[in-house]
Parts: C-alpha cells; sequence; structure tokens
C-alpha cells in the first residue's frame, strides 16, 4: 500500500492531533529503519497503522478481546494497552493490511515483549521518540537511538516502568519481558 493511500485510512480514524504524531512516527520508523537496516516500506507502513484502533470505544475493543481470544489478562490492564492488539486486528480485517510483521509491530508497539523483532523495535522506538514526544528522559533515548538499537529500546522500557511505578500504576507483563530480555542479552554479550 502507497504511503498517501495508507495516511488517507488513518486520518479518518484519528484526531488532528493523533495524526500529527502518526506521521512522525512513521517518518521516525523509516529513519531507523534506514539506520539499523529493516524494511523501510514495512517500517512506515506499520508507523502510519500502529495507533488505527486509539478512538475505539473501550467496549468495542473489549469484545474484540474476548471474541478473538486475545491474551485475557489484557481485559485486567489498564485499556490505554488495548488499542494495540486490537489495531493489529483491524487494520487487518479494515484495511487490508495481510503482513504478518507489520502486523505485529503494531500489536507490540506500546508493550513490547520478549524476542522482539527488529521491526517491533524499531516502531515501539518510533512511538517513543518521535519529534512530537515531550516528557522526561526522551532526548536522552533520542540519542541512544542514533547509536544503539537495543539500548534505545531498553531505555525506554526502564523509563515507561519507572514513571509507572511512580504513578503506582500496574505493569504488564510483557513489558517486562521485554526489559529482562534485552538486559540479559547485553549481560550475555559483555
Ligand atoms: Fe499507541
Ligand atoms: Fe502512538
Amino acid at each position: 500500500m502507497k504511503r498517501d493511500q495508507a495516511l488517507a485510512i488513518v486520518k479518518e480514524q484519528l484526531t488532528e492531533k493523533r495524526y500529527v504524531h502518526t506521521i512522525g512516527v512513521a517518518d521516525t520508523a523509516v529513519k531507523l529503519a534506514e539506520r539499523y537496516g529493516a524494511n523501510v516500506e514495512k517500517a512506515e507502513l506499520a508507523g502510519i497503522f500502529h495507533d488505527y484502533a486509539k478512538f475505539r470505544p473501550k467496549e468495542e475493543m473489549r469484545q474484540i478481546i474476548v471474541e478473538q481470544q486475545m491474551a485475557k489478562e489484557l481485559l485486567s490492564f489498564h485499556h490505554e494497552l488495548w488499542h494495540a492488539p486490537v489495531g493489529a486486528y483491524l487494520v487487518q480485517k479494515e484495511a487490508g493490511i495481510q503482513d504478518k510483521e507489520v502486523l505485529s509491530a503494531i500489536l507490540y508497539h506500546t508493550t513490547g515483549r520478549a524476542q522482539m523483532t527488529k521491526l517491533e523495535k524499531i516502531v515501539f522506538l518510533a512511538d517513543y521518540i518521535e519529534p512530537g514526544r515531550k516528557f522526561p528522559g526522551v532526548d536522552d533515548v533520542r540519542q541512544i537511538a542514533k547509536k544503539d538499537l537495543d539500548e534505545a529500546v531498553v531505555a525506554a522500557l526502564r523509563n515507561t516502568i519507572n514513571f509507572l511505578m511512580s504513578k503506582n500504576a500496574t505493569i504488564y507483563p510483557d513489558t517486562v519481558y521485554a526489559y529482562n530480555d534485552l538486559v540479559q542479552k547485553k549481560i550475555l554479550e559483555e
């Protein structure tokens, strides 16, 4: 699918602010894919569609999670996490995106997981560092992203986990698995 066509489809699903964020994620994902040798077209497509389900009603998302037998534990975590797996399902169904790598990059863009693919890491990171993002620590992650993909993903995961803990919020298991997996790999390399 061409960029313009994909953007036209997501524009209808998003607010103006979220659409601007989406373009930031797609452009950042392209740069990361070029830098780290991933498929640029897939990175762009996953970036464009990553927040496709962001504004679906909570009840619709809950129903899809149940009917499609997605991870049951999702429902006991904040509904902010739901748009990622629901989005991966809906872009397949409604926009005809069939590419498994693109779909899994959408699916894991919020939580991460153990054994992330390169494309999953790129979309996860692009969502975190796109130019419109302004939160403490984001500039550090942007700098690390220029040098080392895994280190940048770990830094983003660490910030996310620290932030959630400081708010007394729960942490989705896949986020911890993603963190442990990449930190353990780093230790084994040393
Ligand atoms: Fe998202
Ligand atoms: Fe996003």
